[in-house]
């Protein structure tokens, strides 16, 4: 596949600032990460793939005992995901340079799929969700990990007022999580805060599509049950 060049893609900023990236976000992104990962216990032999896994904050929880494939657009970042792997020697985990847009696997190949908070960094997320789509198997669990835009308008208005600034630094703050599950044959499994303050949502969803919406309530996901009891 041939390379792209830093400059010329949405991971511009991560790629020039890899070296700082863990010491900002690390204590944001670490625990939420790993509790998604571990949470699914994960089987032995499974096939995982993590697109935009930066610097590698979630390869510890991944199971030994897993395939797993980590992919990033932005070279740095897989530099300090490979020291990681490196120095722990996890030979279950493989890294490669790739847009999230534009897969290099074939279809149905994957048994896990994770994106932490890059849904809202990728120039069209709707390509990157039918990527991931594509290469999950049709029983995948696929699970996302995202800022998405509040239903309640005071928070909304006040992210909303920052979305110039985060773009800037390489992030948007208006995509909704209806926007996601209203446009791809996503069927959502599980929507929860990892805690009630919390500016992220996890995401569990499978590849069938669903009737009926998980986002009656306020569209934070503020609610750990699943999608038939919160449509009530
Ligand atoms: C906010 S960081 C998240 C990194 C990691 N998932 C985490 O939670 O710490 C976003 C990552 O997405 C990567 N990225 C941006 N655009 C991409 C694309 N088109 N394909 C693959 N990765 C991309 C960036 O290089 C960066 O590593």
């Amino acid at each position: 596949m041939p390379k792209i060049a830093p400059g010329s893609h949405a991971s511009k900023t991560y790629h020039q600032f890899a070296s700082y990236y863990e010491a900002v976000f690390a204590r944001f992104f670490r625990d939420r990460i790993h509790h998604a990962i571990r949470s699914l216990n994960i089987p032995a032999n499974a096939q995982v793939l993590e697109v935009g896994v930066g610097t590698g904050l979630s390869l510890p929880a991944y199971p030994a005992h897993a395939e797993v494939t980590g992919i990033d657009l932005s070279a740095k970042m897989l530099a300090h995901a490979q020291d990681k792997i490196d120095e722990n020697g996890w030979s279950h985990i493989h890294l490669r340079e790739m847009d999230a847009q534009n897969l290099d696997f074939a279809d149905a190949q994957f048994d896990y799929v994770f994106a932490f908070h890059v849904v809202s960094v990728v120039p069209d997320h709707d390509r990157m969700i039918g990527e991931i789509l594509r290469v999950a198997k049709p029983d995948a669990i696929i699970v996302i990990i995202n800022h998405f835009r509040s239903k309640r308008r005071w928070v909304s208005k006040f992210t909303d007022a920052l979305d110039p600034v985060t773009r800037r630094l390489g992030w948007r703050t208006t995509l909704g999580l209806e926007d996601i599950v209203s446009s791809h044959p996503l069927e959502v499994q599980r929507v929860y805060k990892s805690s009630p303050a919390s500016l992220f949502t996890v995401v569990q969803a499978g590849k069938q599509a669903v009737q009926g919406s998980l986002l009656n309530g306020d569209g934070d996901g503020r609610t750990d049950r699943p999608l038939t009891q919160q449509a009530r």
